[in-house]
Order: C-alpha cells, then sequence, then structure tokens
C-alpha cells in the first residue's frame, strides 16, 4: 500500500501521519505538504527516520506538479488533509483558501481519475472535512450526515465546495471516495492561532486572553488522536461513497473553555487560584460568529464502533502539559510571520 497523505505537517495531518507509520509498517506513507505558515516538520521529527516514511514538499494549488506525481509514483490511497484551516484568516483574505481548499482539491481528484484510468480495485480518495460546512446551530440539534450545507464563512464554503467536488466525481467518473466531517480538535502540535494553543501560550506569558463577543458560542471539543484513530478506521472499513460525522459528544461555551485553562494553569504554573482569570479580556465578535457546534457520530459508533475518548479535563491538562515541555517548538511557531498576524488580528 503506497499512501498519500496531504497536509501531514500540520496539526492533525502529523497525528494522522504517526498514527499510520507506527500502526502499518509495511505501508509507504508519503507526506505532502507545502510547509505554509502552518506547516511544520518538527511535527514529525519523532517518526521522520522511519524506512516506510517519505516526505515531499509540494503545493497541491500547482496542477503540473500533482498531476506528474500521481503518474510517477501511482499511489494507491490518498488521505487528504492539506487545507488554509484558520476561519479567522480566511476572513482577511479568502483567496488562499480559494486555491487551496478548491483549486486544490480539484488537483488531486483530477489526478487520481487520470492516473487510476477507471481502474479503481483497492484504491481510495479520503477527503478529510469539518462540521462548519453544516453552517450554526440553535440551541437545540446536532449536525448529522443528512444535514443540509449551510456554509457561513469563506473558510467553511471553500471546505463545503471541495466537499462537493468529492462527491461529484464520485458520481460522475466513480472514483472511489470517502469524507468524514469533524468538530474542533485539540491536542498537543496545534498552531497557537486557535483558541485552545492560543490561550496556553497567552496565559503562560500573561498575556490578555481574547475571547471573542461575550465568549458564549459553543464547539463539540475532541480530542486530535481520536480524530486520527476515526480516520484509520474510516479509511480502511468506511463505505465507497459514504461520509460520516466525528464529533466529541463534548460542548463547551468558549468562556467556559478558557476558564477551565486558566484553573488547570494555574495549579501547573503554582499561581494563586483566580490569577489567570484576571487576564481575560473580551474582545471585538468574529464577522459571522457560528453560534453552536455539535455532532451526532451514531453512525460511526454504530457501522464502526467508533467512540471519542473521554474525559475532557484529563486530556486538556495532557495537553497543556505537552505545552509546557515543549517551549522551544511553541518559539519556533509563533516567531517571524506568526507575530505580525497576531498584532493585525488582534490590536483592532
Ligand atoms: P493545519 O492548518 O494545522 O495544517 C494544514 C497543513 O496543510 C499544513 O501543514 C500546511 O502546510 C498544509 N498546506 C496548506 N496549504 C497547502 C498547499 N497548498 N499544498 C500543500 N500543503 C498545504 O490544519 P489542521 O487543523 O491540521 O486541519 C487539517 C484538515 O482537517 C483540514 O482539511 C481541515 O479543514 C480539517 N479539519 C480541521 C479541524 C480542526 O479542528 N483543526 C476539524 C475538522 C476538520
Ligand atoms: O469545527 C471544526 C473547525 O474548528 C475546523 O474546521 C477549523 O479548521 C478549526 O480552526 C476550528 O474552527 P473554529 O473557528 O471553531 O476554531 P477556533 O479555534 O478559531 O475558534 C474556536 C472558538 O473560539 C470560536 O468560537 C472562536 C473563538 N475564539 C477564537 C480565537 C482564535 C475566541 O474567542 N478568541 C480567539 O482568539
Amino acid at each position: 500500500m503506497k499512501l498519500l497523505v496531504t497536509g501531514g505537517a500540520g496539526f492533525i495531518g502529523s497525528h494522522v501521519v504517526r498514527r499510520f507509520i507506527n500502526a502499518y509498517p509495511e505501508y509507504s506513507i508519503w507526506n505532502l505538504d507545502a510547509l505554509t505558515y502552518a506547516g511544520n516538520l518538527e511535527n514529525l521529527s519523532d517518526i521522520e527516520h522511519q524506512p516506510n516514511y517519505q516526505f515531499i514538499k509540494g503545493d497541491i494549488t500547482d496542477k503540473e506538479f500533482i498531476s506528474s506525481l500521481f503518474e510517477k509514483e501511482q499511489f494507491d490511497g490518498v488521505i487528504h488533509l492539506a487545507a488554509e484551516s484558520h476561519v479567522d484568516r480566511s476572513i482577511s483574505g479568502p483567496d488562499a483558501f480559494i486555491q487551496t481548499n478548491v483549486v486544490g482539491t480539484a488537483n488531486l481528484l483530477n489526478a487520481a481519475v487520470q492516473c487510476w484510468k477507471g481502474n479503481f480495485d483497492g484504491k481510495r480518495f479520503y477527503h478529510v472535512s469539518t462540521d462548519e460546512v453544516f453552517g450554526s446551530l440553535g440551541p437545540e440539534g446536532k449536525f448529522n450526515e443528512s444535514t443540509a450545507y449551510d456554509p457561513r464563512s469563506p473558510y467553511s464554503a471553500s471546505k463545503a465546495s471541495s466537499d462537493h467536488l468529492v462527491r461529484a466525481y464520485h458520481h460522475t467518473y466513480g472514483l472511489p471516495i470517502v469524507i468524514s466531517n469533524c468538530s474542533n480538535n485539540y491536542g498537543s502540535h496545534h498552531f497557537p492561532e486557535k483558541l485552545i494553543p492560543l490561550i496556553i501560550n497567552n496565559i503562560k506569558n500573561s498575556r490578555p486572553l481574547p475571547v471573542y463577543g461575550k465568549g458564549e458560542n459553543i464547539r463539540d471539543w475532541l480530542w486530535v488522536e481520536d480524530h486520527a484513530r476515526a480516520i484509520d478506521l474510516i479509511y480502511h472499513q468506511g463505505n465507497n461513497g459514504e461520509t460520516y460525522c466525528i464529533g466529541g459528544n463534548n460542548e463547551w461555551k468558549n468562556i467556559d473553555v478558557v476558564r477551565l485553562l486558566c484553573k488547570l494553569m494555574d495549579e501547573k504554573l503554582g499561581r494563586a487560584a483566580g490569577e489567570s482569570e484576571k487576564l481575560i479580556s473580551y474582545v471585538t465578535d468574529r464577522p459571522g460568529h457560528d453560534a453552536r457546534y455539535a455532532i451526532d457520530a451514531t453512525k460511526l459508533k454504530t457501522a464502526l464502533g467508533w467512540e471519542p475518548t473521554q474525559p475532557f479535563e484529563q486530556l486538556l491538562a495532557q495537553t497543556i502539559d505537552w505545552y509546557l515541555a515543549n517551549e522551544e517548538w511553541l518559539e519556533h511557531v509563533t516567531s517571524g510571520n506568526y507575530r505580525s498576524y497576531y498584532e493585525k488580528q488582534y490590536t483592532r
């Protein structure tokens, strides 16, 4: 099995690559990543010398490159995670999202169809998507596989477009596909532009903790290794052409996540109880901020026996420990471009 993972140097991709490298030594795992600001080979330093691992630096928006890579390497399968992934960046600059998430996905689909030439035996194209394609929930109900699409940010609209393309290539060309739509992940190697690692980093440095609006928006948090385990199961056992929703069954208001992080970090850093909460700073809300996400993952449980790991507080504490033990990683990813992004986003 020669498997191409795109975006393997990013947050979730690095967990997927690590899982596959360790679980399937007989597979050859190829990690294709453009190493944007979000991609970091340090995320894979523990497995980079494994004999079944190969890294290729390349951009999925480069049609010729992608097409010749497929012709040359004749992959058996693709797990496609490469994307521009941050909603706030999609608001300030949507073009990169349309290029990578829509055009890049189309390039991969075209290359797979051309390379496999209708002989799809043993082939599979797995597209990793998000629950944000379903839009925003009120206080009741959850997203599931039959929820209508209603994306509301340039990021989610670009992911929705790519989902539609993947399904269209299945129906039109017979491409064997699976898609999953997952809720918010947390865990190690998460880039500190996203809520949880940003708050951990700011508490550590006693900087203001920016909470958008009133902090009442709700997200359904899933441990990233649970997501990687679900991807493994779906890649190997999911039904051709089907979609699977993946979620943590773990809904939290943003302000409560921030308060929990403050409490856990006060304990770990030996600060007085309540010390870090004083850093909370309510800032201008995200435009079009989706109110609530929640996933009903019954299909995945019934079909493939997958369930999320709990409890949240314990895994969040483990996540904090990882950030405190990996200062060098944090320093590397928060130098340079990150600083100018941060100034622009939070000094308004
Ligand atoms: P990330 O931003 O941490 O990583 C994205 C990776 O893709 C990076 O390594 C980056 O270098 C690479 N990349 C970006 N543009 C590229 C291009 N043009 N060509 C090649 N590589 C490129 O993202 P993540 O949070 O790990 O998300 C991975 C995937 O999972 C995305 O498709 C995202 O939509 C989806 N997803 C994320 C979450 C979440 O909570 N983070 C939840 C559900 C789904
Ligand atoms: O639901 C899955 C999605 O989760 C993925 O598809 C995206 O790639 C991923 O980035 C994530 O999107 P969110 O927008 O939900 O994640 P983020 O960490 O940016 O924000 C989580 C919540 O916290 C959201 O309601 C906005 C809020 N927030 C975020 C930041 C960065 C703040 O209040 N302050 C902040 O500084």
